[in-house]
């Protein structure tokens, strides 16, 4: 053990092989037991050790387990490593100016019990813990979806859509294009109908968007970043007056880690679906 720091067990959920056409299996991954020196090693600079407390499982993490051979918004995992995506963890050790020992932070992280983070540029400090931890894996961490909500505030017209939020796509899509109203907007966040495909449905009524100049514009969470601070302000005063219910789908352990994961596109979880590595 170089300069006496500790090693331990690091268990980790691997991807095994890359998923196309259809549901991804528990079987496409693993756990295993590696090991992990709880320091950032000796000359690497901006980087931080940490010790990951909850784990998000998000529907776009179906398309980085395929190999994604064009351009995408996201990157393909890499088989025989761990899964990545958003989670909670504690700094244990950092060579990076912005985080220190103790601080409990939020963003891209390992699925696994302690990741060494390189490139923390898409983690941010968590100020406020008397709300739930747990809260910043989905309500208070994928704010985009509750931002854009607020913003257009969908509304529903028996005479047609005007706003439309979509989160699904496929036929859904279809559907909704041949019911919005003339000059209606569609604000398209996710597809996560099409994310089992290896080649996706086709979208039929397009020429609608046409006909009704219909106003159609993606959102990335990622060119939101800048407005986290004004949305915790708007957020957070819901939340501890319980005007917010948030709802979440806990599963304990990164042996359901797989299993969790698979049930966002079954209709397994009632709520936010996360899962507890560790409590502290
Ligand atoms: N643009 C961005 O930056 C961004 C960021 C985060 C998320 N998103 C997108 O937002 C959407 C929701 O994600 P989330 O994080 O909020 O996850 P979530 O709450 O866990 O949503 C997953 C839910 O999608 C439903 N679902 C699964 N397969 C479906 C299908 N074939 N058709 C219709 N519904 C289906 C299931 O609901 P039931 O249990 O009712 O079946 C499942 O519980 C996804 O499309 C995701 O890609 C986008």
């Amino acid at each position: 053990m170089a300069g006496g720091e500790q090693v331990v067990r690091n268990k980790q959920v691997i991807l095994k092989n890359y998923v196309t056409e259809g549901l991804p299996k528990e079987s496409d991954m693993e756990v295993r037991e590696g090991s992990i020196q709880l320091k950032v090693p000796e000359g690497t600079k901006d980087a931080i050790l940490v010790k990951n407390l909850y784990l998000s499982c998000d529907p776009y993490m179906r398309n980085c387990m395929k190999k994604l051979e064009t351009s995408f918004y996201v990157a393909s995992f890499e088989t025989g490593s761990p899964l990545s995506g958003y989670g909670v963890a504690k700094v244990l050790d950092s060579t990076h100016p912005d985080f220190k020992n103790g601080d409990f932070v939020w963003g891209m992280t390992g699925w696994e019990e302690y990741s060494l983070i390189t490139a923390p540029d898409r983690l941010f400090q968590i100020q406020l813990t008397d709300v739930p931890l747990t809260y910043y894996t989905g309500l208070l961490g994928k704010f985009i979806s509750m931002l854009t909500m607020l913003h257009f505030s969908a509304r529903y017209f028996p005479e047609g859509i005007d706003i439309y939020f979509e989160n699904v796509g496929g036929k859904m899509l279809d559907a909704v294009l041949l019911n919005m109203r003339v000059h209606g907007r569609i604000a398209a966040c996710g597809m996560i109908s099409q994310y089992n495909h290896d080649r996706p449905e086709g979208v039929h009524n397009l020429m609608h968007i046409v006909g009704k100049r219909v106003r159609l514009q993606g959102f990335l969470v990622a060119d939101f970043y800048h407005l986290y601070p004004k949305f915790l302000e708007m957020i957070i005063p819901y939340i501890k007056e319980g005007k917010i219910a948030y709802v979440e789908d806990i599963a304990e352990g990164l042996e359901r880690a797989p299993a969790a994961l698979i049930g966002l596109f079954t209709g397994r979880n009632v709520g936010k679906q996360l899962v507890v590595v560790s409590r502290d």
